[in-house]
């Protein structure tokens, strides 16, 4: 990707971001905190009980320090079906924007250690593509977009804790998953040629290395 097209999307992020915190400033409502608490503890059923990620059936993310954009994002997606996921669409849907914007700050102010269980042989491969990327593949570091901490930014997601197992499989799986409405494109695309030139292996190893920060 070049920086122009990229310029454009990060253009566009910053419109759309600015334009979902104004709704949720708009309604003015306020949100008790009985109500927060209530839906934070729902939450927390299927992302672990500090919101460290859970390993279920399948990889719980983490939400326990995410950036609040992205979240805010992330829930909009699965609303309007750019994200594929049939139980998130079924949480979202239902949560007004001021109970988002309650839930994004609790999320934020959460640290838990990460829930861990990585395998450790290929951390140091992980870390070399995390900082410098992968030059053959032109791929770029991940840090250039996710901070060198791993703690994200906006619309940029923190990866640092995040389960191993489910970064995996969002890589692996990015076509099938992010940016389903292919008429209304979003922030997705800055991660699809990312996900798609790195190898199995090469995810594995990131996957390990990020999920380990603190
Ligand atoms: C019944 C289980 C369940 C409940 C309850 C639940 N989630 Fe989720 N959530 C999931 C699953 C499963 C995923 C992973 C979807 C995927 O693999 O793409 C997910 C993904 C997410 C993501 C995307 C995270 C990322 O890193 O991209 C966000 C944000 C999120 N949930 C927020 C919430 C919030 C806020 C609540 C409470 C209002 C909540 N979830 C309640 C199961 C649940
Ligand atoms: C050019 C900027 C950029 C670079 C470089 C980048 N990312 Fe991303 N990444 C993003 C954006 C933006 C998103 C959020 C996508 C969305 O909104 O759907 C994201 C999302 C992700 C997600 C999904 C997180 C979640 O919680 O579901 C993972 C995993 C990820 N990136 C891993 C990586 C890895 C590993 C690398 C390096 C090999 C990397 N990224 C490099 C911009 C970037």
């Amino acid at each position: 990707m070049n920086l122009q097209s990229l310029g454009r999307i990060a253009a566009a992020i910053v419109v759309a971001s600015i334009s979902t915190i104004a709704q949720a400033q708009e309604k003015g409502v306020q949100v008790s905190s009985h109500d927060l608490k209530a839906k934070t503890e729902y939450c927390k059923t299927c992302h672990g009980i500090d919101a460290q990620g859970f390993r279920g059936s399948y990889p719980m993310p983490r939400l326990a320090g995410q950036q609040p954009e992205y979240i805010e994002n992330q829930l909009k997606a699965f609303v309007e079906h750019r994200r594929n996921n049939p139980v998130m669409f079924n949480v979202a849907h239902v949560l007004t924007p001021a109970m988002l914007a309650a839930l994004t700050t609790e999320f934020k102010n959460l640290n838990p250690k990460p829930l861990g269980g990585a395998p450790t042989a290929n951390v140091a491969e992980g870390k070399k593509i995390y900082e410098e990327g992968v030059p053959s593949a032109n791929v770029p570091p991940c840090a250039s977009c996710h901070g060198a901490d791993a703690k994200g930014d906006g619309q940029f997601p923190r990866l640092a804790g995040q389960l191993n197992d489910y970064v995996t499989r969002k890589l692996t799986n990015w076509d099938k998953e992010r940016g389903q409405d292919k008429a209304n494109p979003d922030s997705s695309t800055i991660m699809q040629p990312i996900a798609h030139e790195l190898t199995q292996a090469q995810i594995k190893s990131v996957a390990a290395y990020v999920s380990q920060l603190e």
